[in-house]
């Protein structure tokens, strides 16, 4: 297919990469080799994300709720996660990407936290797309901590709690820095969110499709862009107000 035409591509792509286990299992297989299967997908995916265009590219890799799975498990995905930093860091560095995390990670052992914080320090100063990984990540709890800022502040009488607004507790998320995801996408059938970026999801698009993470290729990433190229976002206005604003004068 060719590519979809640039002004409609998403500014911020944000993917529930999900069904490691299921692909893993389906194929008699332990689930930790369907995330590493998986680990492969996101190297596809960050360069077809980057060569496209994309401007920020965030991706939920493991969320706060996901400490509750086996301990084998989340031990293979800690694994998986230095290995990434390891082995990815040529890849994020010669192509100018800015990796960043958004989540709890004081949570992740140090021996991983330690090689990510220092490759996203070598990285801040890249202007390509950004890379942000989603990291003990759950979205509530991100509202959450946004929201105790605001109310310390309120505490300490720096804030009038009439001042609070929105863009008030959206300055407190990790996201504050970044335009909220056009669309949001999901691999292997499962229509929720999860707990992944609620207050920033807003008015995403959402895509959801049955292939499995690890199956997930180039061809189905541009699929995706082409149905969100298609869709018209009205954010509560009526289609026709949003045809004459894109109207040209
Ligand atoms: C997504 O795949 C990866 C993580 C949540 C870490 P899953 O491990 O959730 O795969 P399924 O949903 O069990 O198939
Ligand atoms: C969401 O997937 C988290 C990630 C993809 C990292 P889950 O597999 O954990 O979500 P549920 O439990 O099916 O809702
Ligand atoms: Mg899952």
């Amino acid at each position: 297919m060719s590519a979809p035409p640039l002004e409609r591509l998403p500014r911020h792509l944000a993917i529930i990469m999900d069904g490691n286990g299921r692909w893993a299992e389906q194929r008699g297989l332990p689930r930790h080799q369907g995330h590493a299967a998986g680990a492969k997908a996101v190297n596809r995916t960050v360069t077809a994300c980057r060569e496209l265009g994309i401007e920020v590219l965030t991706l939920y890799a493991f969320s706060e709720q996901n400490w509750a799975r086996p301990e084998d498990e989340v031990e293979a995905l800690m694994q998986l996660l230095h290995d990434y930093v390891h082995d990815e860091r040529f890849e994020i560095l010669d192509n100018g990407i800015r990796l960043t995390t958004i989540g709890d990670v004081d949570r992740l052992p140090a021996w991983v936290r330690r090689p990510l914080q220092a490759l996203c320090d070598e990285s801040a100063g890249n202007r390509g797309m950004v890379l942000a990984l989603a990291l003990s990540y759950g979205g509530r709890e991100e509202v959450v901590h946004s929201v105790r800022r605001l109310a310390a502040e309120v505490a300490a009488g720096r804030l009038d709690p009439a001042a609070i607004d929105e863009a008030a507790i959206a300055r407190g998320l990790y996201t504050a820095q970044w335009p909220d995801p056009d669309l949001v996408l999901r691999t292997s059938g499962e229509a929720r969110l999860s707990n992944f970026l609620l207050w920033q999801s807003a008015y995403a698009e959402l895509y959801f499709t049955d292939v499995a993470w690890p199956d997930f290729q180039r061809e189905h990433l541009e699929e995706a862009l082409r149905h969100y190229a298609h869709r018209e976002r009205r954010f509560g206005k009526t289609g026709a107000q949003i045809r004459d604003e894109e109207a040209p004068c």
